[in-house]
């Protein structure tokens, strides 16, 4: 799979563990930054991975923060994304069979590198279960539909 990658400071440590579990995997990464140490905006490389899932450039992504809190709310700001915060196994396999996730977004300041990369290959291949949660998915797009042409849905 195609899987754009991206942090801030706070997540790059960890995304170069990730890349490595990445490439062990069999699965090819695009590298959206940042690459260095010196303090960054998470947005600015949040929308840049979110943007190439959300066009269909790659299959998946995986983004890291600090908490993971700041690249969720960007991410989950685009249509298609449905970024999942996994901090722990059991959420990361759930976030993969009922709600088809497909950025995985990741806590480098909550969790330890050795969890991470766990997360990272349970995630990567656990498939969606489909069924009932087909549904809901379609829901979900119907309010990003609604959201998008009409502005705010709670005013409709
Ligand atoms: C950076 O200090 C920190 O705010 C950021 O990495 C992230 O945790 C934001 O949600």
């Amino acid at each position: 799979m195609r899987v754009a990658i991206g942090s801030d400071h706070a997540g790059l440590e960890m995304k170069n563990e990730v890349m490595a579990v990445l490439k062990e995997m069999g699965h090819e990464s695009q590298d959206f930054g940042t690459d260095r140490p010196q303090s960054v905006d998470y947005p600015d490389f949040g929308e840049k991975v979110s943007d190439a899932v959300s066009r269909g450039v790659v299959e998946r992504g995986v983004l890291i923060c600090g908490t993971g809190i700041g690249m969720s709310i960007v991410a989950n700001k685009f249509r298609n994304i449905r970024a999942a915060l996994c901090n722990d196994l059991f959420s990361a396999k759930m976030s993969r069979l009922h709600n088809d996730s497909n950025i995985l977004v990741l806590g480098g300041r909550v969790i330890g590198k050795d969890l991470a990369k766990e997360i990272v290959k349970t995630w990567m291949s656990t498939p969606f279960e489909g069924g009932r949660h087909e549904n809901r998915l379609l829901k979900i797009r119907l309010i990003e539909e609604k959201t998008i042409t009409k502005g705010d849905c709670r005013q409709s």
